[in-house]
């Protein structure tokens, strides 16, 4: 089914985008600023793709809860792609036969303490080739807020071929276009008065993350869709690079989903995975089976520690500061003065990396942590060499000390 995605690229030249502003519109005024820390939660797409129903959406649900991932701050369930089926001659689009009741699955899930989130897109029909929400922006947004949606992913897909053909390949129309699309739903929720965190799924175009707030955007895609492969992630994560400043409370990069509990890849490819989404302050969105999980996923997913990072209340994200070759350093201030740092070995077997705390901004000595050994960790003189695995990752906290 993956093989239907809108993984096509449209090349936007860059510095088409006006001067970004941090607006959070998609809120009433005064209400607590939404996605204040990137969202957590669980998505259907990368494990289950289309064959969901309401039955797998509960039984995830009540895993969520058993499985102490509610409680480590995992609350939206998401169904992605696969709900959707004909509109009615109202317009009204009603779900396929596998979801009888939206309504009352909404209320199951917002029993369990979790929030509710859902698909759609500015098309007229999605990826999939399912009905999307073009022309019924207003009437989709209204029946989402009366199922108790708390959180809409909207996926580009083929408004994308409408954008080619009304703008005659005028690049500057068609981003124009595009804007006025995910705006066009942005006002649709408002007016329903019900919030819902606004996943922006656009793969990256026209370098979302400088006009991404303007439209309401709560997060929004960075690049393609990920993969359940190091080389995939890893991509990802490169594109992600130096893309930081664009990131804050209520509106943040997002590199997709997370593969952490999938089979493609190792348990220290996992590590990295996580760890980097952390110090990217990227949203943690699981994608496994969360009803059977191994206890190497479960000392992934629920490590508090590398969440705590995630969820730092500074709201600032990281950025890679060092490479040389396959090796890599990520750092991410937090609040207290701390850092999060990430070595990372893209190579297959173990190797030094040393990390210089000023390229991290220390210029101190420090106390630090190690998140995954959650050991306590001694650096001298300003730097630190850790050996990391092949396609590892070494991560530390570190709380800036006496003077050098
Ligand atoms: C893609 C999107 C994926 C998933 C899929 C569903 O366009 O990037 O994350 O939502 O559609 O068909």
């Amino acid at each position: 089914m993956r093989t239907f995605t809108c993984a096509l690229l449209l090349m936007f030249p860059a510095g088409w985008a006006q001067t970004p502003h941090r607006t959070l519109a998609i809120q009433p005024p005064g209400t607590p600023i939404l996605a204040a820390t990137p969202p957590m939660g669980w998505s259907t797409w990368n494990h289950y793709a289309h064959n969901i129903s309401d039955k797998l959406i509960r039984e995830q649900a009540d895993a969520m809860v058993a499985s102490g991932m509610r409680d480590a701050g995992y609350v939206y369930v998401h169904i992605d792609g696969g709900w959707e089926g004909q509109r009615d001659a109202n317009g009204m689009l009603h779900p396929l036969p596998t979801f009888p009741d939206m309504k009352a699955l909404g209320d199951y899930i917002h029993s369990k303490g979790l929030k509710f989130g859902l698909y759609s897109g500015p098309g007229p029909v999605t990826c999939a080739g399912a009905e999307a929400s073009y022309g019924h922006e207003e009437q989709d947004a209204r029946m989402f807020a009366s199922w108790g949606v708390d959180y809409l992913k909207y996926d580009l897909c083929s408004y994308r071929m409408i954008m080619q053909i009304e703008s005659g390949g005028d690049v500057t129309k068609a981003e124009s276009m595009m804007r006025a699309a995910y705006e066009k739903m942005h006002q649709a929720i408002l007016k329903t008065g019900r919030p819902m965190v606004f996943s922006m799924c656009q793969y990256g175009l026209g370098e979302v993350w400088e006009w991404g707030p303007q439209v309401g955007g709560n997060m929004w895609r960075t690049s393609n869709d990920i993969n359940d492969t190091y080389e995939r992630m890893m991509s990802i994560a490169d594109r992600q690079a130096e893309l930081s400043r664009f990131a804050g409370p209520g509106h943040w990069n997002d590199p997709d989903f997370l593969e952490v509990g999938n089979s493609g890849m190792t348990f220290d490819e996992q590590k990295s995975h996580f760890s980097l989404w952390a110090l990217m302050a990227a949203p943690l969105m699981a994608g496994n089976d969360l009803t059977n999980m191994s206890e190497q996923t479960k000392s992934i997913l629920l490590n508090r520690d590398v969440i705590a990072v995630d969820q730092d209340p500074l709201g600032k994200a990281g950025d890679r500061v060092w490479q040389q070759g396959a090796l890599e350093v990520w750092a991410r201030p937090l609040s207290g003065g701390a850092v999060a740092v990430g070595l990372f070995n893209q190579l297959t077997s173990a190797t030094h990396i040393t990390l210089n705390l000023a390229d991290a901004g220390i210029h101190s000595n420090a106390e630090a942590e190690d998140l995954w050994t959650h050991s306590k960790v001694s650096i001298q003189h300003g730097s630190y060499t850790a050996v990391v695995p092949g396609h590892g990752v070494v991560m530390l906290r570190l709380q800036p000390k006496t003077p050098l």
